[in-house]
């Protein structure tokens, strides 16, 4: 039960961003996608979720070839992605962007805007439903992006740096938030994600990338011993 990129190769203007990598990931895990800037993560997520085609290799999702489908066909089959800048409508209100991801799959107002309540509630929201979402800090920009996405019921759900303009105490609770959602849900996440704490203690399995290669992967512990892992994060002297 596996949404499974293979030997994947995408390349721009002579730049490998991603160079034969294999990732799945599997409903129910937490998956941590890492490297540092450039690395080809957020290339990987769009393969994942149909924003880019590869230039070589393979993505499926249970078992179905993807090849060629467009991103509303990932997203029909329940694979639903977060973006690095998050993407709401500044002139809506926070209930009225998650009710947006309701909608979409057919369900009438009054119960979209019923659902989209209990998921504000469940992302600690519920104060901010009726604020515009052009005046939310960027903590709470990011998680209303999670609630929407959440509202397309995702099967994989992929998050591009959610934490990123969090502070210590707002990232820690996103990763607590991520776990609940996990065994709420029942969906599989990849998290790309640069704050190591928030990794190491949410992330079951960790794919590390660095300019567009695969250098380690693994349980957190197995990762954290890696002598390529430690290079590129603690300089060569620690390998
Ligand atoms: N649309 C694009 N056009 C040209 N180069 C790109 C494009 N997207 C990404 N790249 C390049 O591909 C490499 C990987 O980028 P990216 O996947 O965004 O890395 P990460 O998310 O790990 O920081 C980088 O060298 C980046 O400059
Ligand atoms: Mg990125």
């Amino acid at each position: 039960m596996t949404l499974k990129a293979s030997d994947v190769s995408v390349r721009f203007a002579g730049v490998n961003a991603i160079d034969h990598v294999s990732v799945a990931l599997d409903q129910g895990e937490i998956l941590g996608l890492i490297g540092p800037n450039g690395a080809g993560k957020t290339t990987m997520v769009n393969v994942l979720s149909g924003f880019q085609k590869p230039a070589g290799g393979a993505v499926s999702i249970f078992g179905d070839d993807a090849g060629g489908r467009p991103a509303d066909w990932f997203s029909c089959n329940g694979v639903v992605r977060t973006f690095q800048a998050v993407r709401l409508f500044k002139g809506m209100t926070v209930s009225e962007n998650v009710e947006v991801g309701f909608s979409t799959l057919g369900i009438g107002r009054a119960q979209a805007r019923r659902r989209a309540a209990q998921l504000l509630d469940r992302m600690g929201l519920a104060s901010r439903a009726d604020q515009l979402s052009g005046t939310l800090n960027y903590g709470d920009e990011r998680r209303v992006g999670i609630a929407r996405a959440l509202a397309l019921a995702p099967k994989f759900l992929l998050l591009d740096e959610p934490a990123a303009g969090m502070n210590i105490a707002e990232a820690e609770a996103l990763g607590t938030l991520i776990r609940s959602v996990r065994d709420d849900f029942g969906c599989g996440i990849l998290v790309i994600e640069h704050n190591m704490r928030l990794v190491m203690n949410t992330c079951e399995r960790l794919h590390v990338m660095s300019s567009g290669r695969t250098i380690a992967a693994g349980t957190p512990s197995e990762v954290a011993g890696n002598a390529e892992f430690k290079k590129a994060y603690l300089g060569s002297e620690a390998a």
